[in-house]
């Protein structure tokens, strides 16, 4: 293959974003977009120059003119769409959360295999110009032993759409949880380069979306539900094989200061770092102590700092891919323990 000819399932509101990034990767075409709504779909193949619309997922995955399928779709949607896709011989980057649970992510890998197909999970985050570079420094070993990861993700209004398939448990299968807290969770392992938890106790709390607070503006597709029945807001302490412990926030609506905050923090024997903000700490010279804004680093590994571009460049064999899948299975195991750990009040042995 020379060129990927690339299909989207699900033309929502991060198709645009991923959509601009497949644009830019010089041998790849978007040829095809499915999703129901018409108008959303429409939208999409215009501002990519694809020249096909359809309504549904399967249509699309009957052509043989496409090669691989990008699908952002709700959450309890992503087992059998990426099945179907790989039942239908298409090489698939999946967006993130992987499933709803783990059982579902274990069929779509099966599916992969059965099909030799290749799959990724969209996990955009470990493409960051600061997870990168943190990435690069960990490998180096300026750090020391880390001991401890602090990975948050709060937003103080940021529940997408109120009534919308986020907010409803049986079509996103969790709430902020699974939809931010997911991000810093696997930036953390990645960085740790440790996917072997031994324990979690996780807590979850629905506070604001019940009483129609704490919306923010993400998301395109219609407001269905009058429940909201997610969480809002999730914390858990992870113990990982070697006693590396990670704690975990994520929250979707919070009284808090800041409107977004977001960041992993790294404690080491020897330095910490605050990845997204950019900033090292270390002691200095004669006793002082220094932080260091944006530390020098290797060049990143993957100067584009885009998931699309990365899984062009693994198809066309230009890249090995850095999301892998047992590692991504991990990811959701732990989130499925976090929520049974939370619901039983207690600790989750894995
Ligand atoms: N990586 C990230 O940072 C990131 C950010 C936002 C969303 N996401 C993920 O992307 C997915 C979509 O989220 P969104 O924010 O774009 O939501 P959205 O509600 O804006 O869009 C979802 C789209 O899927 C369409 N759809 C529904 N059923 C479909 C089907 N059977 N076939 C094709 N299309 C279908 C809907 O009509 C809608 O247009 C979710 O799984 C979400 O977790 C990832």
């Amino acid at each position: 293959m020379t060129t990927i000819r690339l299909g989207m399932i699900g033309a929502g509101q991060i198709a645009a974003f991923t959509a601009r990034e497949f644009a830019r990767h010089p041998d790849c075409r978007i040829v095809a977009v499915a999703d129901p709504s018409t108008e959303r779909a429409s939208a999409l193949a215009r501002s990519t120059g694809a020249e096909n619309v359809h309504n549904d997922a399967d249509t699309l995955l009957d052509r043989d003119d496409i090669d691989a399928v990008y699908i952002a779709v709700p959450n309890m949607l992503h087992e059998p769409v990426a099945t179907a896709a790989l039942n239908a011989g298409k090489h698939v980057l999946l967006d993130k959360p992987f499933a709803v649970n783990a059982d579902g992510a274990e069929n779509v890998i099966a599916a992969a295999r059965r099909n030799e197909r290749i799959l990724m999970i969209g996990m955009n985050q470990r493409f960051e110009a600061g997870v990168q570079r943190a990435r690069q420094l960990c490998q180096a070993g300026r750090f020391g032993g880390i001991y401890h990861v602090k990975a948050y993700w709060r937003r103080r209004a940021g529940i997408p759409r109120l009534g919308s398939w986020f907010t409803n448990r049986a079509t996103s299968g969790g709430g902020a949880l699974l939809d931010i807290g997911v991000h810093v969770l696997d930036v953390a392992l990645h960085l740790l380069d440790n996917f072997r938890p031994v324990s979690v106790s996780g807590a979850t709390f629905t506070r604001f979306g019940n009483r129609g607070l704490g919306e923010g503006g993400w998301g395109r597709s219609e407001r269905t539900f009058d429940t909201f029945d997610v969480d809002d807001f999730a914390t858990a302490l992870i113990r990982l094989e070697g006693g590396v412990v990670v704690s975990l926030e994520a929250a979707w609506a919070l009284h808090q200061s800041r409107g977004n905050d977001h960041d992993v923090l790294l404690y080491g024997e020897d330095a910490g770092m605050a990845v997204y903000a950019g900033e090292l700490f270390e002691p200095g010279e004669g006793g002082a102590y220094r932080v260091i804004q944006n530390p020098e680093a290797p060049p990143p590994a993957y100067p584009h700092g885009s998931r699309a571009e990365h899984f062009v460049n693994v198809l066309l064999e230009r890249e090995a891919p850095i999301i892998d899948l047992d590692q991504a299975l991990t990811v959701q195991r732990l989130l499925d323990a976090i929520y049974t750990s939370a619901a039983g009040n207690r600790e989750v042995l894995l």
